[in-house]
């Protein structure tokens, strides 16, 4: 799949985690301390990976699972870790990096640098995309979803962040600072018409579980869709 948007948002999204943001990344991944706003977001986020690992198999194995924008690779070792062969994916060859360096040695891990969307990666059981399809317009992320779709057996859970009037006035502040200053702009969805675009594009799919999170600047929601 390649639209003007997608590929543009990519690149961007590339040269942002690659290189802006690949320490801040790095350092608010993993373990060390952090700041109030920080610590709250990582908890968040924690709690958004815990969700979403929690909707697949607890036993993984024998099951292909996509990690799909994985970062630094803290939900792909979880995967591999309850037996998954995972293929974990990032745009940002930093991240990657770090994730590899971080991984326990032995579990069965394809990291790769490149588009979540290579169809060179195959077919998948499960897919799963934490904060990667944020930044992206609601158009092309169910264009990614229907993609995702053709190749996936199971299920694909992905988040969202989504339109609320305390998101927007936040974001309306972010809009403040100096273009230099900014991370990429997330792109609040309204969740009705994400849906609605989704019934459209995928009408044999069934929309499953799903859940928002909301942690001080940390709002994302994670939806569940059934091939
Ligand atoms: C906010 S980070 C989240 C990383 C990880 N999923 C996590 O939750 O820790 C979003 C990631 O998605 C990656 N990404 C965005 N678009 C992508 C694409 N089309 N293919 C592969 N990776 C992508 C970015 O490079 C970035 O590392």
């Amino acid at each position: 799949m390649s639209t003007l948007t997608y590929d543009r948002f990519r690149t961007d999204l590339e040269a942002y985690f690659d290189r802006t943001a690949s320490k801040a990344w790095e350092q608010l991944t993993s373990d060390a301390p952090v700041s109030g706003v920080r610590a709250k977001v990582r908890a968040g986020r924690t709690e958004m990976r815990d969700t979403l690992l929690s909707w697949m198999p607890a036993d993984m194995t024998g099951l292909r699972m996509l990690d799909a924008g994985c970062g630094t690779g803290a939900l792909a070792v979880e995967a591999a870790q309850r037996g998954a062969e995972v293929v974990a994916i990032d745009v940002a060859g930093s991240l990657v990096e770090i994730a590899r360096k971080r991984a326990p040695a032995g579990l069965n891990i394809d990291w790769r640098v490149g588009d979540m969307l290579d169809p060179a990666l195959g077919r998948f059981d499960h897919v799963v995309a934490m904060d990667s399809l944020i930044h992206y317009p609601a158009f092309d992320i169910v264009d990614v979803i229907r993609a995702l779709a053709d190749r996936t057996a199971g299920s694909i859970a992905f988040t969202f962040t989504p339109q609320t009037p305390m998101l927007s006035a936040m974001l309306g502040i972010g809009r403040l600072f100096p273009r230099g200053d900014r991370s990429p702009a997330i792109i609040p969805v309204r969740e009705p018409l994400l849906r609605t675009l989704i019934r459209h594009a995928l009408p044999k799919a069934r929309l499953g579980r799903d859940r928002r999170i909301s942690a001080s600047f940390y709002t994302s929601h994670a939806l569940e869709i059934l091939p």
